[in-house]
């Protein structure tokens, strides 16, 4: 089974969760041979879901022609290591965690605000990165959540990768995911499951494009679920006292932490 994890705890009632579901969440029964999807949100959360499967299933097309993506995979939705359900720590399910620049991660949140309508209107960029540095979105703050995952006692059941990383190289990057999953693919089926999960191709998967959901949950006239794709958009937003404040803050949270980040922010 796949799983996939995200969101904080925070806001869960905005999300509609129930008392059933985090019932669900925390009763969990996990089992060796579980792999975890975990990202902050906007940090590649959906194309890990196109991932996964073909990885595991050695690039059988099917689950992603025939299923949605929202459906292929239970969610967790909890936002630190420390809230997983005790089976979490006790089997040995394996995790890859994805991290994305902040900078891009806060751009590309602020475009979901707006086309998703069961979220709050982000209000202006500046008032935005406001609301982002004091984790006052729905999916609390970046940092809390990245060292949460990057301290962990997980040892080799972990995974570490960068959304950057797999946009400058697919292949190499599925290559890592399947040795760390222990699945022997050859070359030819690692090109054919990059193909299937380019940008270009999932944005025309009607599966994977958010396209079949309702209009009022999610207005992809606003802006498109998937929407760039790209590495480094946030130069096209941040102006440089934003990027000062912004990259003080992020600084300052990370202070002290062994974890250094791929990125000069
Ligand atoms: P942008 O808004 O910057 O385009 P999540 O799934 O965690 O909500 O993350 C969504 C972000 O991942 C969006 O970023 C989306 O376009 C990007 N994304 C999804 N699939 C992708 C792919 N195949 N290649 C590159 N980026 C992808």
């Amino acid at each position: 089974r796949l799983l996939a994890e995200l969101y904080n705890g925070l806001c869960l009632s905005s999300l509609g969760h129930t008392k059933e579901s985090l019932e669900f969440a925390q009763n969990f029964s996990f089992e060796d041979t579980d792999v975890l999807a975990v990202t902050y949100p906007k940090s590649g959360t959906i194309w890990m879901q196109e991932i996964l499967p073909l990885l595991l299933n050695g690039g059988d097309l099917t689950p992603i022609h025939t299923i949605p993506n929202w459906d292929r995979v239970p969610w967790l939705e909890e936002k630190r290591l420390e809230l997983m359900p005790p089976s979490f720590h006790t089997s040995k399910a394996k995790t890859i965690y994805v991290m994305r620049d902040p900078r891009d991660v806060l751009v590309s949140s602020y475009y979901f605000h707006q086309m998703a309508e069961f979220l709050e209107e982000p209000g202006t960029f500046d008032e935005f990165i406001g609301k982002f540095l004091e984790g006052k979105v729905l999916f609390g703050k970046w940092t809390d959540h990245v060292k949460s995952w990057m301290h962990t006692e997980l040892g080799d059941r972990i995974m570490h990768i960068t959304y950057e990383e797999m946009v400058q190289d697919l292949p190499a990057a599925l290559r890592r995911m399947a040795d760390f999953l222990g699945r022997n693919l050859d070359p030819e089926t690692i090109q054919k499951i990059a193909e299937q999960c380019s940008f270009q191709t999932m944005k025309k998967n009607t599966m994977s494009n958010f396209s079949l959901v309702p209009k009022a949950y999610m207005d992809h006239d606003k802006s498109p679920f998937l929407r760039k794709g790209h590495a480094g958009d946030w130069r096209n937003h941040f102006s440089s006292e934003q990027l000062a404040q912004f990259s003080s803050v992020i600084h300052k949270e990370l202070e002290g932490e062994s974890c250094s980040l791929p990125w000069s922010l």
